[in-house]
């Protein structure tokens, strides 16, 4: 089969359209024929590096996918070959084929396309771990979403937005959040522009907020503890702005904040089958009814995987960056 490999670590250069072994699934695997895969950032930091897979997890890079079964293992029950599905994978996404643990296989609506499935598994769970289970969100709370535009960000404006909470986000141009305002945001933050505490400071009226999600870290750690209210939550998603910072030790005692930090992927394979359900349970039945719904900024081949990294280390898209194999 074809895949895109990795010859050395750096830019964009090193990804390679390659002949790949064919893999074989294990009992508890099916394989499945990819149409569409979801980019995502570990995939531009496992490039670099920066990011290297779980053992026992694919070398290649592809943390989500939709395709077909075309192969099950000895051990699966409840789905068959034909059948289309979507789902995280432990990396191997990059590719004509994948094997995708078959608990953590989703089946795909008829009236979904793969691509439509593929832009929706790595968000809207990490989404629904970080805010709702780790960070507790209640209807009639308030949020801070940083990224607002990202594909993480544009899922969690809305699930907090149908929650029932406040939400503020923060993105780095006026269309973005214009376009996250449309999507359930109360308001946007220009961060490039504005001051992000002082503004949500001023939008709540000097109460701040309950909830904040950040994939900043670092460098907005002392303005995410000055937003947060009483009893507040910080969610530490990814550190785009750096890992080492100095805190107030102070305030989150007299503040009694909690500050809890994420990563979907080095999950055990048990974590992540309860990760899938617990996704099935609450926002599947959402997305099939379209109250929410995944937002689909750009699709290139797979064989034009260096465009969609470019694309994405540009921080030009508004929502997920996907690929193709063959006709969606
Ligand atoms: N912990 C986990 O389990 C987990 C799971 C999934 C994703 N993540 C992480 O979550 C983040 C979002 O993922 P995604 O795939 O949704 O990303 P994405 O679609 O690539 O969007 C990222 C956006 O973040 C903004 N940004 C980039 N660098 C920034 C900086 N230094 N300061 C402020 N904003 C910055 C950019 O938008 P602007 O125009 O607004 O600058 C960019 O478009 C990534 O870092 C990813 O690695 C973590």
């Amino acid at each position: 089969m074809q895949a895109i490999t990795l010859q050395g670590f750096g830019g964009v250069e090193v990804l390679s359209l390659s002949d790949y072994p064919m893999p074989t699934p294990a009992a508890e695997q099916v394989l499945v024929k990819v149409h569409a895969i979801g980019v995502n950032r570990a995939d531009v930091l496992q490039r670099r590096g920066l990011y290297p897979p779980p053992a026992g997890d694919s070398e290649l890079m592809g943390l989500e996918i939709a395709g077909e079964v075309i192969a099950i293992g000895s051990a699966v029950v409840g789905i068959e070959t034909g059948q289309r599905v979507f789902g995280l994978v432990g990396g191997g996404g990059y590719a004509e084929y994948v094997l995708m643990d078959y608990q953590m296989a989703m089946p795909i609506p008829d009236d979904w396309s793969y691509a439509y499935a593929a832009a929706i598994p790595e968000v809207f769970m990490t989404a629904n771990e970080t805010i709702f289970e780790l960070g507790r969100l209640q209807a009639g709370e308030s949020i801070l979403i940083h990224a607002g535009g990202s594909g993480v960000g544009t899922a969690a404006t809305q699930m907090a937005h149908h929650a029932g909470a406040t939400v503020y986000v923060t993105a780095g141009s006026a269309e973005k959040i214009e376009r996250a305002i449309s999507l359930g945001a109360s308001a946007g933050i220009n961060y490039h522009t504005q001051d992000f505490a002082e503004e949500v400071m001023r939008l709540t009226e000097g109460a701040g907020v309950d909830v904040v999600e950040d994939f900043i870290g670092a460098s907005y750690l002392a303005s995410n503890i000055k937003v947060l209210k009483t009893g507040g939550r910080l969610l530490i998603v990814a550190l785009m702005g750096g890992h080492l910072a100095e805190l107030k030790l102070s305030t989150v005692l007299s503040k009694r904040l909690q500050i809890i930090g994420s990563v979907m992927r080095a999950r055990s394979l048990a974590d992540k089958r309860a990760i899938t359900q617990r996704f099935v349970n609450r926002w599947l039945p959402l997305l099939r009814q379209g109250e929410i719904k995944p937002i689909i900024d750009r699709q290139f081949a797979l064989s034009e995987a260096a465009a969609a990294h470019e694309y994405m280390e540009a921080n030009q898209n508004f929502g997920k960056i996907l690929l193709v194999v063959g006709a969606d």
